[in-house]
């Protein structure tokens, strides 16, 4: 009797056990591009999801190195800022891994506008300034709530997967922050541009509604960007 409540309960263990790993791995891989349209003819598909895997007996010590973070981007631009990404296109070492960086600087009044990472979540770290940060929800019952911090010298920030976000060098000195994102290939939508300066230019009436706003202004902000 005692003998077969135990057998019982091993046998319920490594029902629950089974089950927590089909729960952990029966997922496909996440998108590592914005999309990877399948293809029949296979000497004609070159592409991945993600990158091709380099046979590991040619891998060398350098295909997991970078330097030059130590050096800071150009931030003569229009608006003051300026991302260098480490991410899979610079160290192919992170193909896979589901990680990337990034050194952003920003002159003073930088600003590094809203955009959104639609593969990563971001941990910001700021080095050196003074960093008005924030993100906004998606729509959802209390709107779009708008979370915001000021940084200084060795804070740390979060931006969620998807979401909106900005960071604005308020002061009149330079500021320095790293970025740690979860993808190797985090993407990138700057808002404004995104929006304005699409290639084509999205119809000016879906733009003018859409935004309220007057099409003459719609068709200057489509001439800016
Ligand atoms: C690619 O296509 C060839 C010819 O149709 C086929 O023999 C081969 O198995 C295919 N390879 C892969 C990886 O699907
Ligand atoms: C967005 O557009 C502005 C204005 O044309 C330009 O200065 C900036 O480089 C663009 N940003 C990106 C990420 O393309």
């Amino acid at each position: 009797m005692k003998g077969s409540v135990l057998m019982y309960l091993q046998l319920a263990t490594v029902a629950v056990l089974a089950l927590a790993c089909s729960i952990a791995f029966a997922s496909d891989p996440s998108p590592l591009q914005d999309f990877c349209v399948a293809f029949d003819k296979n000497d004609s598909a070159v592409f991945v999801n993600g990158k091709f895997c380099k046979d590991p007996k040619d891998v060398k010590a350098e295909d997991f190195f970078l330097s030059g973070l130590n050096v800071a981007g150009d931030t003569s631009g229009q608006l003051g800022s300026k991302v260098t990404p480490v991410a899979v296109n610079e160290l192919v070492g992170l193909n896979t891994l589901g990680i990337s960086l990034a050194r952003i600087d920003f002159a003073p009044y930088g600003l590094n506008p809203p955009h959104t990472h639609p593969r990563a979540s971001e941990v910001l770290f700021v080095l050196e300034g003074t960093l008005y940060v924030g993100f906004v929800t998606s729509n959802g019952d209390d709107g779009n709530r708008l979370f915001t911090k000021v940084l200084n010298a060795g804070d740390v920030f979060v931006f969620p997967v998807g979401l909106i976000h900005f960071q604005f060098n308020t002061e009149k000195s330079n500021a320095i922050a790293f970025a740690g994102l979860s993808s190797q290939n985090p993407g990138v939508i700057t808002i404004a541009n995104a929006t304005f300066g699409s290639e084509p230019p999205i119809n000016p009436d879906v733009l003018t509604k859409a935004f309220q706003l007057d099409k003459n202004l719609v068709e200057y902000l489509q001439k800016l960007f």
